[in-house]
């Protein structure tokens, strides 16, 4: 078996103080990696799914880096909208924590990247979904992940939902050739959800900072606490997971702003 925390969406700001929609994104973060210590005795790796960074500089990568490097254990980054990748690429290496085919005992989790430089939308270039492929085609029998930033089914906010990955259908026909993925995981909804199509589990995670209404057409900042995911990935296939969120501090959140 092997277990993962994913933190998703910290939006680290090149200040250590600074703030998103009010709330300071540090000091969140560092609570809810307070919290998964208390809660979380042993687990092997951490997935960081993109939007790690609000405003990519290279002082929050360090920042971040240099966190997550204290649990002594293997990281995966994977770019969001938000994130500069050649400042991640100066604090992370490419090969290590960058790459984009992990195997865990009988387990391959393939990271993609969804990022369109500019846009705050998703897209594969073809080069991820030859990589989703040729994974797919070397390995058949490991039980497989795809993690990637952007969501790539809707998720019921009409504004978010502009924001899914446009070509996400080219990745879905690949999933439905393949019976042994398993999981699809993704960040940049600020929610939690967790749904089983067709025998896939499409799974999304709250950010360690700020979270979004679920279900709502407008821009929403929701009053859940900031959080974090734990997931098993059993030998046989299966898989078992939950989200932790920090609900006993007030985090202060400006609920007037109307955008993101
Ligand atoms: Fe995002």
């Amino acid at each position: 078996m092997q277990k993962f925390i994913q933190i998703t969406d910290c939006h680290l700001f090149e200040e250590q103080d600074g703030k998103l929609l009010g709330m300071d994104t540090q000091f969140s973060l560092d609570a809810v990696l307070q919290q998964m210590h208390q809660q979380i005795p042993d687990f092997d790796f951490f997935l960081c799914t993109g939007d790690l960074s609000q405003d990519g500089s290279l002082a929050s990568y360090e920042r971040l880096k240099k966190q997550i490097d204290l649990d002594g254990k293997p990281q995966y980054w994977i770019p969001g909208n938000h994130d500069h990748r050649g400042n991640m690429l100066k604090v992370v290496n490419e090969n290590k924590e960058m790459v984009s085919v992990i195997k865990k005992g009988n387990w391959q989790i393939i990271m993609l990247d969804s990022q369109v430089p500019g846009s705050v939308f998703g897209n594969f270039a073809q080069s991820q979904l030859d990589i989703v492929k040729n994974a797919l085609t070397a390995d058949s029998t490991s039980h497989t992940m795809l993690v990637m930033h952007h969501q790539p089914i809707p998720m019921g906010c009409e504004w978010l939902d502009n924001q899914q990955i446009k070509n996400s259908d080219a990745l879905l026909n690949i999933v439905q050739q393949h019976k042994n993925v398993k999981v699809v995981l993704w960040g940049h909804v600020h929610q939690d959800t967790d749904r089983e199509i067709n025998g896939v589990r499409f799974i999304s995670t709250p950010s360690t900072c700020v979270q979004f209404t679920p279900k709502s057409d407008d821009f929403g900042v929701d009053e859940k606490g900031p959080g974090y995911r734990w997931m098993e990935l059993h030998d046989d296939g299966t898989i078992k997971t939950a989200v932790s969120r920090v609900e006993d501090i007030d985090f202060e959140i400006d609920y007037s702003v109307k955008g993101y």
